[in-house]
């Protein structure tokens, strides 16, 4: 009997050691003090035991049990301790970490400049129009004057879907666009994509321009030439010059691009200038009768202007931003610091 009861204190020590979850230990428990454990057989054979032994084998059943509950107590104390330091472990928050910033968005540069410059116009009364990106030959080239063998289609080299659907290579086309919706007066500002097949440090096979357009009675090239010098004036100083420089567009009848002073060097020659202290940054002219025939406007009472601005351009002027590449190329060093 003493043999059997040193044997299950040894059993146990094994069970316990080797119980590695809650689950185990309690099974462990269940086998050795439970009811059909080995201690409770032995506690029930007492009773067949002579009587002057009974009493001493079962003060030492008696101590053994307790001795058992408590090694069981303190494996399962152990147990929850180590279950309990895990937990704590995994789920452990460094607060003295610093925390994750996120970073706003914010508007693009070429889109805040495209906003700058509408809000210019605005204040000059013109409004805001738009047309699509994806246009119809007719709009594009056809109703500007533009005939499909005429050589100035050539300025333009053109990403075509079909051989009446282009991707519009500039904004001029939202002219003939509002002219057909609407009857003089007309003053709109149209801003957009246009897309052109070419590529370097100054051209994008994708760019913005803004397009203006005036036509009501009596609009002379004297209004047309007041609103761009009150234009550069607001926009890059007062102190710019610029200057008209007598050009060629289908549709447009006289035509003339806009130069302004270099902002670099202040016009006295520089390598982004290319030592000629002007920058070209706007076409521009008296809108050409023959377009008005297009959209039922009378030539012999309405007059009108339009003028055609590239943003890249004002934008890069404006900000001293060397290369064209930078506006699409979505670096963050770039763009965080406008
Ligand atoms: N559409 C012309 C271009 O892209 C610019 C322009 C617009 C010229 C309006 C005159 C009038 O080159």
């Amino acid at each position: 009997m003493k043999e059997r009861l040193q044997n299950l204190l040894n059993e146990a020590d094994e069970l316990i050691t080797g119980a590695c979850d809650e689950k185990a230990l309690s099974e462990a428990r269940t086998r050795i003090l439970g009811r059909k454990g080995e201690l409770t057989s032995i506690l029930r054979s007492l009773k067949d035991l002579p009587a002057d032994e009974r009493s001493a084998v079962g003060q030492l059943a008696n101590r053994i049990k307790a001795d058992l509950e408590a090694r069981f107590d303190k494996a399962e104390a152990a147990l929850n301790e180590r279950i309990e330091r895990q937990k704590l472990a995994s789920e452990f928050v460094d607060v003295t970490l610093p925390g994750r910033r996120f970073i706003p968005g914010r508007t693009h540069i070429l889109n805040r400049v495209a906003n700058e410059l509408i809000e210019v116009f605005n204040g000059l009364g013109f409004q805001l129009a738009e047309g699509p990106e994806v246009e119809l030959d007719y709009y594009n080239f056809e109703a500007l004057n533009i005939p499909r063998d005429h050589p100035a289609r050539d300025m333009q080299d053109t990403f075509y879907f079909s051989e009446n659907v282009v991707l519009r290579t500039h904004t001029s086309p939202v002219q003939i666009r509002t002219m057909e919706k609407q009857k003089p007066p007309v003053r709109v500002i149209c801003p957009g994509k246009v897309y052109r097949r070419d590529a370097d440090i100054t051209h994008s096979p994708m760019f913005m321009q803004i397009e203006g357009l005036w036509v009501d009675k009596g609009v002379s090239f004297a209004d047309l030439k007041g609103v761009l010098t009150a234009f550069v004036h607001v926009y890059f100083g007062e102190q710019v010059g610029l200057r008209f420089r007598p050009s060629f567009f289908p549709f447009t009848e006289p035509s003339a691009e806009v130069d302004i002073q270099c902002v670099i060097c202040g016009g006295t020659g520089c390598r982004t200038c290319s030592q000629t202290g002007w920058l070209e940054i706007l076409g521009s002219g008296m809108v050409d009768p023959e377009l008005y025939s297009f959209v039922n406007y009378d030539p012999e009472i309405y007059t009108g202007y339009a003028f055609g601005l590239g943003i890249e351009r004002v934008a890069m002027l404006k900000y001293g931003i060397p290369d064209i590449r930078a506006f699409y190329e979505n670096d963050m060093r770039f763009l965080t610091q406008f």
